[in-house]
């Protein structure tokens, strides 16, 4: 109450004060006219006095009214609370303070504390180095991103792309964007294979890393990647970023004079976010999806908004597109058991090769017909340096030598880049090369 009446009394105040002048004022103007005058108004400043202490008694009245609610109102608010402490209290005191859940394993902290930091913290103790790496990828890897890491159809590019980031089209790739070399650990350990996430160990991941960074031509194919060298590791692309100090730096800028001059009269909805799919197939700036608009909607069906021609498959594997085998003449020295020995045996090979008619190129060569045939001499397929220069020298893969590459295929060749332990059963070696000399 007294608050409402202290705010009033400046008012009443300034009213006397103003009385005050004006009877100075009467003293030093002597005319009549001018008296009548002052008496006006000195009469109109008593009024509007008196109506001023009206208006302050009014106010008080109201106070009191407003206390009395006031009061009202907490005494409601005292039993609400007085019934809801019950409900809030807090629960019975036990070893486990809310009585629910249990402590966390160090297991469980541990599988959810995965993320790696540039500097390394967070890598698992591990290594691997390309020559390895290759081993998995050409496995786990390559049938969507290439046995080069070049990528297969619209597959992401892991490699390659240097000095494109300012083109109209860069390629961003491992090699050419990443700054940090724990994002590939983390991301590739987290989330890849696409569709098998969490299935790689920590030595694959380092293996695998560290055959990208090959494809990239960053290391050797011996430099051995590990917890410990990881983070130290320099990216091609490390100086590429610079740090965001808009907020220190820009927006106080902003904040004391925003600029509000030519705005636009009216703002307009000219595109809508689901137009906005990643990596369309047709590309960059030229995409379709730029130019669509309110009027002209693409539709959208299962596979797709219409103007993604079609959802982009999924390469085959090289097992699933394997070409029908036709197994020619055999030969009438060897058995038809050993040919069907050999083509059970075939199947360590299939994921790098094909034989028969339409046999295509994988991560490794087309071995139709490579009884015989010299070394390193299937069109179109990149070789290792070692096997291209063996064949150069002359080798020819007879039936020994076939048989001592399959027997140890690096202790045969160092260099070779066919990432296969090896057949260690002769009969095995036998039986594959039997196989593979029924196609022509
Ligand atoms: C079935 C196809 C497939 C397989 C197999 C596959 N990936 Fe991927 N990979 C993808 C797709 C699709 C993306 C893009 C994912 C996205 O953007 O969300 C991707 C993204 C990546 C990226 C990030 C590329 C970038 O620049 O953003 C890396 C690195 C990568 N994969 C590595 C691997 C490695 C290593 C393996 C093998 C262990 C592997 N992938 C296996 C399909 C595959
Ligand atoms: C992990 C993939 C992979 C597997 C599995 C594999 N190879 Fe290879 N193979 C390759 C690659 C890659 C090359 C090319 C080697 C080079 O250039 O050094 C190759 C080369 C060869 C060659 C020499 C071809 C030529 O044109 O000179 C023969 C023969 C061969 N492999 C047979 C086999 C047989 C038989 C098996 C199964 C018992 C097998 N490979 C398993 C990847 C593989």
């Amino acid at each position: 109450m007294s608050k409402s009446l202290n705010f009033l009394l400046p008012t009443v105040g300034g009213i006397a004060l103003l009385g005050g002048i004006a009877i100075a004022s009467m003293h030093r103007n002597s005319g009549e006219a001018q008296i009548a005058l002052l008496r006006d108004r000195v009469a109109e400043v008593e009024a509007h006095a008196k109506n001023a202490g009206e208006k302050v008694k009014m106010a008080a009245s109201r106070a009191e009214e407003l206390q009395a609610e006031i009061a009202e109102v907490q005494a409601a608010a005292q039993e609400r609370m007085a019934q809801t402490a019950v409900l809030t209290a807090p629960a019975p005191e036990t070893d486990e303070p809310y009585g629910i859940g249990r402590p966390a394993l160090t297991e469980e902290i541990a599988a959810w504390d995965v993320d790696v930091l540039p500097d390394g913290r967070g890598l698992p103790e591990g290594s691997g180095n390309a020559f390895d790496g290759e081993e998995v990828f050409a496995a786990k890897c390559a049938s969507c991103h290439g046995d080069f890491a070049e990528g297969v159809d619209n597959w992401p590019v892991l490699a390659g792309g240097f000095d494109t980031l300012g083109d109209e089209d860069p390629v961003k790739t491992v090699g050419s964007y990443w700054p940090h070399l724990s994002t590939a650990w983390d991301y590739i350990h987290r989330s890849m294979p696409f569709g098998e996430a969490g299935t790689l160990t920590a030595d694959e991941t380092y293996a695998i890393v560290a055959y990208i960074l090959y494809s990239n031509d960053l290391i050797d194919d011996e430099y051995e990647l590990s917890h410990e060298n990881l983070g130290e590791f320099e990216m091609y692309n490390k100086d590429g970023f610079v740090v965001d100090d808009r907020p220190e730096l820009e927006y106080t800028k902003w904040r004391t004079e925003p600029c509000m001059e030519n705005c636009k009269e009216e703002v307009e909805v000219t595109m809508r976010s689901v137009f906005l799919v990643e990596t369309p197939p047709e590309g960059g700036s030229k995409s379709e999806m730029n130019q669509a608009t309110l009027e002209a909607l693409p539709t959208f069906t299962a596979a797709g908004p219409s103007f993604i021609p079609e959802a982009a498959p999924k390469p085959a594997v090289a097992e699933e597109a394997e070409p029908e085998a036709t197994p020619a003449a055999v030969q009438p020295t060897e058995g038809v058991d050993l040919v069907a020995a050999g083509e059970k045996v075939f199947r360590k090979c299939k994921s790098c090769h094909q034989v028969g008619s339409g046999a295509k190129n994988r991560s490794g060569p087309v071995l139709t017909g490579i009884v015989g045939a010299p070394a390193g001499s299937v069109d179109g397929f990149k070789y290792s340096k070692a096997m291209a220069s063996a064949g150069d020298a002359g080798l020819v893969w007879e039936t020994s030598e076939l048989d001592a590459f399959l027997a140890d295929p690096k202790g045969y060749l160092k260099k070779t880049k066919m990432s296969f332990k090896g057949l260690d059963d002769e009969e095995d070696r036998a039986a594959v090369i039997a196989y593979l000399n029924s196609f022509e």
